[in-house]
């Protein structure tokens, strides 16, 4: 049997996300949201009506598989008339996922590989993706045509806040030859720029 580990223990080592959530939810419609490779990360529940969760360590699906254990990590977290409904796919979000597909509002790729290389079918048109540049998600989606810049989240003193003017000044690459996305998927890193932001949310049509 794998080890326990709840979100509670998780977020003392990587913190607690449910205030950039609740940011989203505070300027966007978001009720369905897609995580792929969440492990225990549950804050979006804090904030989406429907979250689906997706991943292959054996301590996710021991964490998702005890939904007592999930309702109380959620008790008294949730925002104003949030009642979540969590789903848990174990698995390999490479593979296609028995979500309907078109069907999300929100795709999140955090830390967790290439996610909106394999699961933005899963996006509704217009959905957005969150994502950050840890394994290059953020680098290559700015660098497609048609996917659109539309909040960086700046994150400081545990605090998220959201930018939604100025974003020209956005992922401009310190070097430019660094900017392709073949590259940046083979690397499995983002790219470094002249302005940074803890995450980006792109509109995806
Ligand atoms: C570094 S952790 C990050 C967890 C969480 N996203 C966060 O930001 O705190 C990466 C997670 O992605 C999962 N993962 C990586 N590749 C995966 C794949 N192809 N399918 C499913 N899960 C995957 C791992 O099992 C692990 O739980």
């Amino acid at each position: 049997m794998p080890k326990r580990v709840t979100w509670s223990q998780y977020r003392e080592s990587i913190g607690d996300r449910s205030g950039l959530f609740a940011a989203l939810a505070g300027a966007w419609s978001i009720e369905r949201a897609l995580y792929p490779g969440s492990y225990v990360d549950l804050s979006p529940s804090t904030a989406f009506g429907l979250v689906t969760y997706v991943d292959n360590d054996a301590r996710a699906a021991r964490f998702f598989a005890d939904p007592d254990l999930v309702r109380a990590e959620l008790a008294g977290l949730t925002g104003p008339g949030v009642d979540p409904e969590v789903r848990f796919l174990a698995g390999d979000y490479t593979k296609p996922l028995d979500v309907p597909e078109g069907s999300m509002d929100l795709l999140i790729s955090l830390y967790a590989g290439p996610v909106s290389e394999y699961c933005r079918r899963d996006l509704r048109p217009g959905g957005l993706l969150l994502a950050n540049t840890s394994h290059g998600d953020a680098s290559v989606a700015a660098l497609e045509p048609d996917v659109r810049l539309v909040a960086a989240v700046h994150h400081a003193n545990a605090g998220y806040r959201l930018v939604t003017d100025g974003l020209e000044t956005y992922l401009v690459p310190k070097r430019p030859e660094t900017a392709d996305a073949v590259r940046i998927r083979s690397s499995g890193r983002g790219i470094a720029y002249t302005r940074s932001a803890a995450a980006y949310l792109f509109e995806v049509p």
